[in-house]
């Protein structure tokens, strides 16, 4: 009985101080003024979830969040619609692993877009996002739905989706890139750290959706 106990006592604190590392991690971020579940009403998360949807909707994020004809997009504020230049097609497999892949031009490297009209270079692998993040195409309420079921986000749950968040951060990946995309792309409207604190904000309301 005692053993047990101080088996749980000891992986409580290692799992605190996982927290803890994470919190003060690589990533930059500020964690502190981030609302506990359970603590936001739902008009306030649905009004977070406005801020979401206009970030995951610029050209940006959309560029790699496709559906099924696997064909990224060069979206501008101007053209959304745009498609990748040089016959570009990611396949099944979304890095291009069937053609020309995505890392034979997009470097995996951690250094700043300074060049215009380079092909973007992030700390992650080069790739589309899975089909099921499908946001071309979609209303507010189904992407919504998407965000919030775990069968279709990659199996997050609410803390999930706030982790995704700070991982990227630390290994400056997709979204960080997309709030400080480097020389001649408009950034995704915000800045990161907003966007992270929307999230806990409708996470922490329970990820209620619009209508519709
Ligand atoms: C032959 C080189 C090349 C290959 C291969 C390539 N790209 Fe690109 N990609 C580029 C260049 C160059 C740009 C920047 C174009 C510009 O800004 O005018 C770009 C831009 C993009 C953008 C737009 C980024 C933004 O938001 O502005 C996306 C998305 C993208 N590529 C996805 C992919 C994916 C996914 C693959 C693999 C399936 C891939 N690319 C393969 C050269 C390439
Ligand atoms: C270079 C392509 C690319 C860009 C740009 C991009 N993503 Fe993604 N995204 C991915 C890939 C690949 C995954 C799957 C990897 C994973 O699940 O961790 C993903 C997964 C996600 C997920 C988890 C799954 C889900 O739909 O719930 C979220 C949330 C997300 N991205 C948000 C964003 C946001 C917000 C932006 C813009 C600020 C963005 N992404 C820009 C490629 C991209």
């Amino acid at each position: 009985m005692r053993q047990t106990l101080r088996t749980s006592l000891v992986v409580a604190t290692s799992l605190a101080l996982g927290t803890l590392a994470l919190a003060q991690g690589e990533h930059g971020l500020d964690l502190s003024a981030l609302p506990q579940a359970g603590t936001v009403a739902p008009e306030e998360g649905l009004a977070a979830w406005e801020n979401i949807h206009t970030v995951l909707t610029h050209p940006r994020c959309l560029n790699c969040h496709v559906g099924e004809d696997n064909v990224p997009l060069w979206g501008t504020a101007e053209a959304p619609g745009r498609v990748h230049g040089m016959a570009i097609n990611a396949g099944n497999s979304r890095i291009g692993a069937e053609g020309l892949s995505c890392n034979a031009c997009h470097q995996t490297s951690t250094r700043p877009n300074t060049v215009p009209h380079a092909a973007p270079q992030t700390g992650m692998d080069w790739r589309l996002a899975p089909v099921e993040f499908q946001w071309t195409d979609r209303t507010s309420a189904e992407i919504c739905a998407q965000m919030r079921d775990p069968d279709r986000n990659g199996g997050r749950d609410e803390a999930g989706l706030i982790e995704h968040i700070l991982h990227d951060a630390e290994l400056i990946g997709f979204i960080t890139w997309s709030f400080d995309p480097g020389e001649g792309r408009e950034p995704a409207p915000g800045s990161l750290q907003q966007h992270l604190e929307d999230m806990a904000i409708w996470t922490a309301a329970g990820m209620p959706c619009p209508e519709g």
